[in-house]
C-alpha cells in the first residue's frame, strides 16, 4: 500500500530529545524515537516483542529502552539484552530497528530494506539549516489518505479559490497552465504570473501595490516532499531571467508521511530570505501559512467525507490533473516493483511517461 524503499520525514529535529520517547505512526508501524548519549537520533518499532506494549510507555536506561510492562531492556539496535527472572534471552527477542538521518532540521526515516537505505538519496533542504534563511516549523495531522494531500500540492490551481485572502489571490493565476518536467524521482512543476497583483501574503510583508512578477517552481518528488522556490518580484524587474535583486523571496519544504491507510503527516515550513532579524515577520509568514493549511485541511477533509459516502464515486479527469496523475502513476509502479521484486528494488524501474509540457 506504501512505497517502503525511500525516505520519509518522520519528524521535526526539535520534536525528539534524549529525556523522552518519543512515539509517532508510520506507514501503519508505530515508531519509538530517541536521541542516544551522544545525541544521535535512534529509531525502534514502539512494539515490544514480548506482549505488544508500547515500548514508548517505558524508560530510558544508559541509552537503552526498558519496557515498562514486564521489564524487558533492548539496546538502540532493537535486541533484547535483558529479561527479568532469566539468563537466556530468545534469539528471537528483538523489535525492528530504522535507518534514521538527521539532516537540516528534519529527521528521515527508512521503513523498507535497510541494506537500501542510501543518504545520499536525501533531497537538499538547506535552507531548514541556513542563517541567510529564516522560518518556523509547521505540522498538521490529516484524517485522510495521503495521496489527497499530494493531488493537493501537485495542483495549485486550486490557490486563488481555496485561499483568496491567504497565499491565493488574483483567480487568473487558475488559468495558467503550468510547466511540469520530469525528474528521476518526480517532477518539476513550473508557474510564472507575469505582470499580477501582489498576492494578500507579499501585501502584508512589503508595501507593494504595483503589479509583480510571482513564481512557484517547486520539485515534488517521491514519496511525498515538495521543495519550493517561489516569490515575487516588480513587474519586469527580470526575474523570470533569474534576477532576484529586488525579489520577495520563499523556500518551502514540504512532506507528507502516511500514518495508516486514512490519515498522514504533513510538515511544512516556508522560509524568506527579507527581514530575516524581524521575528514579527518569520511570524507573520507563518500564520498566514497555517491559516491557508487549515483552509486546504478543511477542503480535503469535506472532499474525503463525499469520497468515502459513495466509494464508486467516479471522477471526471481534467487538464489540471496531469502532474497529479503522473505522481500516482510512479508511486503506483514503485510500489509494484517492490512488490514483484524478491529483494525489493530501491528505486522504480519501467518507462516514464513522456514529459508533460503544458504551457502553450
Ligand atoms: S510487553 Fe514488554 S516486557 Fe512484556
Ligand atoms: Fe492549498
Amino acid at each position: 500500500m506504501f512505497v517502503k524503499n525511500c525516505w520519509y520525514v518522520a519528524a521535526w529535529s526539535s520534536e525528539v530529545s534524549q529525556e523522552a520517547l518519543f512515539s509517532r505512526v508510520l506507514l501503519n508501524t508505530p515508531v519509538l524515537l530517541w536521541r542516544d548519549a551522544q545525541g544521535q537520533v535512534r529509531a525502534l518499532e514502539d512494539r515490544c516483542c514480548h506482549r505488544g506494549a508500547p515500548l514508548s510507555r517505558g524508560r530510558l536506561e544508559n541509552g537503552n529502552v526498558r519496557c515498562l510492562y514486564h521489564g524487558l531492556l533492548f539496546n538502540p539496535e532493537g535486541e533484547c539484552i535483558q529479561v527479568p527472572a532469566q539468563d537466556r534471552i530468545p534469539p528471537n527477542a528483538r523489535v525492528r530497528a530504522f535507518p534514521v538521518v538527521e539532516k537540516t532540521n528534519w529527521i528521515w526515516i527508512w521503513m523498507g530494506d535497510p541494506s537500501l537505505a542510501d543518504p545520499a538519496s536525501i533531497p537538499d533542504t538547506f535552507w531548514l539549516d541556513d542563517d541567510a534563511w529564516k522560518y518556523r516549523e509547521g505540522y498538521l495531522h490529516y484524517g485522510v489518505n495521503y495521496l489527497l494531500v499530494t493531488d493537493n500540492l501537485l495542483d495549485f490551481s486550486h490557490l486563488p479559490y481555496v485561499h483568496p485572502t491567504t497565499v491565493g489571490g488574483d483567480e487568473s493565476f487558475a488559468n495558467l497552465r503550468p510547466t511540469i518536467d520530469n525528474l528521476a524521482n518526480g517532477m518539476r512543476i513550473s508557474r510564472w504570473h507575469l505582470s499580477s497583483p501582489p498576492a494578500p501574503f507579499v501585501r502584508k510583508v512589503t508595501d507593494w501595490t504595483d503589479p509583480v512578477d510571482r513564481w512557484n517552481v517547486y520539485d515534488f518528488l517521491v514519496p511525498g516532499i515538495l521543495l519550493m522556490h517561489s516569490g515575487s518580484a516588480p513587474a519586469n524587474t527580470g526575474a523570470p531571467e533569474g534576477n532576484f535583486e529586488n525579489a520577495v523571496e520563499f523556500r518551502s519544504a514540504q512532506a507528507v508521511t502516511p500514518e495508516t491507510a486514512d490519515s498522514c503527516h504533513y510538515f511544512f515550513s516556508q522560509a524568506h530570505n527579507i527581514c530575516i532579524d524581524d521575528p514579527q515577520v518569520t511570524a507573520t509568514i507563518h500564520q498566514i501559512l497555517i491559516d491557508a493549511f487549515h483552509e486546504d485541511h478543511a477542503m480535503i477533509h469535506a472532499q474525503q467525507k463525499n469520497l468515502q459516502i459513495d466509494p464508486d464515486f467516479e471522477m471526471v479527469p481534467v487538464g489540471l490533473d496531469a502532474a497529479l496523475n503522473r505522481f500516482r502513476w510512479m508511486i503506483n509502479k514503485r510500489i509494484e516493483v517492490e512488490k514483484n521484486s524478491a529483494s525489493p528494488a530501491a528505486h522504480g524501474q519501467g518507462a516514464q511517461p513522456e514529459t508533460v509540457q503544458l504551457n502553450p
